[in-house]
Parts: structure tokens; C-alpha cells; sequence
């Protein structure tokens, strides 16, 4: 196990620059072994995730050249074979392969993929995608086998705009025969980046970024090259660090307009901040105003940060209310943050901020990647040491953080027990 350990207090001044973003990466992988040659993926991020897609390449026979932050990888000798529980567990992308596998060879036996413990997290839609593409589905325990004789394009209707299951079938629509159109689709940012790495490859696609995605299937995909964009997430929850401890904090690398949301909510916060094309520039502010955030899909406020901004609201003048709408089990923070002193009183997806509250060290544990980063952002700003257990899922989303962080004046380690 890996723990964190942070000595509080210590202010932010310098400069940190935001990696690739996690959830993009994750799916231009997979949706990489479509293509017959080499696809080269830039601004990759360090993080475990990736880490646990590059081991199911190699199982499926894919060449993986790596540099930095560049890998290329060759999927002219693909081999199609079921990926074992204990990897595709080790992550929620891992389902990418499903339509990406689909796909490229008509069938794909895979299990139920991982990833945090935030909700019951169901493949209902991606499946349901795939069975409008035109395959069959048959389940044996946790493991399902998709195939199609031929995926024929068709119009599917969400009934959520899932991330996931967006990405999911606009993969296995890309080869699909006709056109495909995706009514409700997600619009995140990270959609229009896989939507890209396809085209590159030849693929037909338009409208990524709206709620309607329209796939011209094509025969094949060629060898192409990707800039992976910078992560939303990251940057927002340095972003929010920079707004309890910055001095001169500089966040650069970023597209600020991907976290015009959360720009919105801290400047009605009073938190100091100036953007500056792609970096922002933070102060610690002394007077923070309370408000409401209710999370919903993009380009609202991204879930993904509620767990860190409740850092931020237990500082703020007052009661800050708190609606989590897209994940059931997303409070597991809450229980920490209270024996750290915080005074957050948390039912189901609601929770009530009551702030300002000093904050102190404690043994506490991550429960899944972005509590873990509202629990390392409460660990800067309490009086003491604080201990977080269970720290590997924090690394399977943030790069380099322990270097991030000390390069700009944290007192934070990490340590293997
Ligand atoms: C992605 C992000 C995750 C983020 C989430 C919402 C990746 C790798 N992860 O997750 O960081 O928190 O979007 O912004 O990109 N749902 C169903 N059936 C399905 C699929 C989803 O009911 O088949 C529900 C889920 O239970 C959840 C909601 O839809 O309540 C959102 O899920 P989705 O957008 O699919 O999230 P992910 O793609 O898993």
C-alpha cells in the first residue's frame, strides 16, 4: 500500500503544468488497435491508468514503442484474445476495448470492467449501442461476448449522455457499414479529442462536442498522430489549491475555457485569480463567499471536482449546499474531511458545507481517485500531518503529483508500506 504524507500550511508560489488529460487518453489507446499502422499519441500523462492499458496491448499482441510523453503504438498484428478479469478490473476504460475490439474483428469477449467505487456504474447504454449496431450479446457470469456478423450504422438514442457508452459506440461505429448518428451524446471536450484521433485515422465523424454525433462508416484506418489535450480535471483541482494556498500559484498548460464552470463558481467565491491565454494565475483568498454547486454532465459543473471544491466551501463564510447528480456513492470523502474538523453533514448525493472551519492532520484514507484529491487538497491546508491511506488511486489519475506539488512548496511524500 501507498501512503501520502503532507505537512500542512505551506504556501503555493511557482509554476505547475498540467499533464494530458486522463479520460481521453484512456479511450485514444484503444481506439488505437483499429488502425492497420502505427498511431503516435502525444502529451500522454504519467498515470497508472495508462499504465494498466499498455499491459492488455501487450497481452493482445500490440507493439508499444514509448518516449516521455509519447508512445506509438502498432496494432498491424493484433491478436484478438479475452483480456483477464484481474486487468480489465484494474480500471473503467477498460471497456474502450469492447468497441474497439468489436469493431476491428467482429467479436470480443470481455468482463465487466473496474474503476472507482462511485456507483453502481452500469454498460446498460454501451451494450444497448452495440446492439442497435447490429450484434448479438450473450453473458456467461461476468464475462460478454458481443459479436456481429456485420455492424450496420443506424440512429441510437441515449437515454443519458453517457461518457462512456458516447465513446464506446462512436468506436465501433467507425467501420460500421452506413451511417450512424448518436442523439443525446455527451459533449465533453474529451470526446472531440478521440473524435480527432479517429479522423486522423480516416474516419468519418462529425458533430463530436454536440449531442449529436453523426459516424460515416469507412473500410479501414491508417496510421495517424494525436495530441492528447490537457486535463480539465487536473488543472481544477490545482486550480482550487491555488485558491487556498497560492501565492503567485501559476497553472499553466491549460484550456481555461474547459473549466469556464468552475472559473464561474470561484469568481462568484471571490477567489484572486487572473487567466492569462493558457495559464491562470492564483492567490490565496482571504475572504471566501459560500455558494451551491450541483454537479451535472458537461459543460456544467464536472463531478469529477466535487469532491475537491468541498475542500474549498469548508473555508468558505458560511453554508455552501452540495448536489451530486451524476454518481450514487460520491461522498467518500465526507466521513474524512469531518475527522480532519471540516463540518459537513452529507445524505445520499446532498451535503451541507458549514464553514469556515480550521482544518488538522489526520490518518485518513482515499476511497477513490477524486476523493483522494479532495483529501491530499485538505492535507495542504490543515495544521499538521496528515496520513492518506490507500494513495495508489490518486496516482491513477494524477501525474507526477508528489512532484507537482513539492516543486511549488508543499511539504508532501509519498511512501510504499
Ligand atoms: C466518465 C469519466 C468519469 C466521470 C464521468 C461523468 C472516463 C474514463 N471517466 O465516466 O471521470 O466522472 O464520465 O462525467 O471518461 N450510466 C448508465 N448506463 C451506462 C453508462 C452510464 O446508467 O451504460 C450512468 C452511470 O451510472 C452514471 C452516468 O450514467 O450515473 C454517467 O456515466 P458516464 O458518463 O458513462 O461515466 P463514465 O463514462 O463511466
Amino acid at each position: 500500500m501507498k501512503k501520502i504524507i503532507i505537512e500542512g500550511n505551506k504556501i503555493l508560489s511557482g509554476k505547475i503544468k498540467i499533464g494530458g488529460a486522463k479520460n481521453s487518453v484512456v479511450a485514444l489507446i484503444p481506439a488505437a488497435i483499429m488502425a492497420k499502422g502505427k498511431v503516435k499519441i502525444t502529451n500522454v500523462p504519467n498515470i497508472s491508468d495508462k499504465d494498466a492499458l499498455l499491459e492488455i496491448l501487450k497481452l493482445l499482441n500490440v507493439d508499444v514503442q514509448k518516449s516521455s510523453n509519447t508512445i506509438e503504438i502498432d496494432a498491424t498484428n493484433v491478436k484478438n484474445c479475452l483480456i483477464p478479469e484481474n486487468l480489465s478490473n484494474k480500471l473503467r476504460a477498460s471497456y474502450y476495448f469492447m468497441g474497439a475490439l468489436l469493431s476491428r474483428f467482429k467479436k470480443v469477449e470481455m468482463y465487466f470492467p473496474g474503476g472507482c467505487n462511485i456507483g453502481s456504474r452500469p454498460i446498460d447504454l454501451h451494450l444497448k449501442g452495440f446492439e442497435s449496431l447490429g450484434a448479438k450479446i450473450t453473458k456467461e457470469g461476468s464475462k460478454y461476448i458481443i459479436e456481429a456478423e456485420n455492424l450496420q450504422g443506424t440512429n441510437i438514442f441515449l437515454d443519458f449522455a453517457s461518457v462512456g457508452a458516447t465513446v464506446n459506440i462512436m468506436i465501433a461505429a467507425t467501420m460500421a457499414t452506413g451511417t450512424t448518428k448518436i442523439y443525446n451524446a455527451a459533449r465533453e471536450a474529451e470526446i472531440c479529442n478521440i473524435a480527432e484521433l479517429l479522423n486522423n485515422m480516416g474516419a468519418n465523424i462529425i458533430g463530436a462536442g454536440t449531442d449529436e454525433i453523426t459516424i460515416e462508416g469507412v473500410k479501414e484506418l491508417h496510421s495517424a498522430e494525436i495530441k492528447v489535450i490537457p486535463d480539465r480535471i487536473e488543472a481544477g483541482t490545482y486550480i482550487i489549491m491555488g485558491a487556498l494556498l497560492g501565492e503567485n500559484l501559476i497553472i499553466e498548460g491549460m484550456i481555461p475555457e474547459h473549466n469556464i464552470v468552475l472559473l464561474n463558481k470561484l469568481q462568484e467565491m471571490g477567489v484572486n485569480f487572473k487567466i492569462q491565454n493558457h495559464k491562470m494565475i492564483l492567490n490565496k483568498s482571504s475572504n471566501l463567499k459560500p455558494t451551491n454547486i450541483r454537479t451535472v454532465v458537461y459543460p456544467g459543473f464536472p463531478t469529477d471536482l466535487g469532491q475537491p471544491i468541498a475542500v474549498l466551501l469548508t473555508q468558505a463564510n458560511g453554508v455552501s449546499l452540495f448536489e451530486e447528480t451524476i454518481w450514487e456513492n460520491r461522498m467518500g470523502h465526507v466521513k474524512y474531511l469531518n475527522m480532519m474538523g471540516a463540518n459537513i453533514i452529507a445524505e445520499r448525493q446532498h451535503a451541507k458545507i458549514i464553514g469556515p472551519t480550521k482544518l488538522h492532520g489526520a490518518e485518513i484514507t482515499a476511497t477513490d481517485l477524486r476523493a483522494g484529491a479532495a483529501l491530499v487538497t485538505a492535507g495542504l491546508i490543515a495544521e499538521g500531518t496528515t496520513i492518506i491511506n490507500d494513495a495508489e488511486h490518486i496516482l491513477r489519475g494524477y501525474e507526477r503529483i508528489i512532484k507537482k506539488l513539492s516543486s511549488v512548496g508543499a511539504n508532501i511524500k509519498i511512501v510504499e508500506v
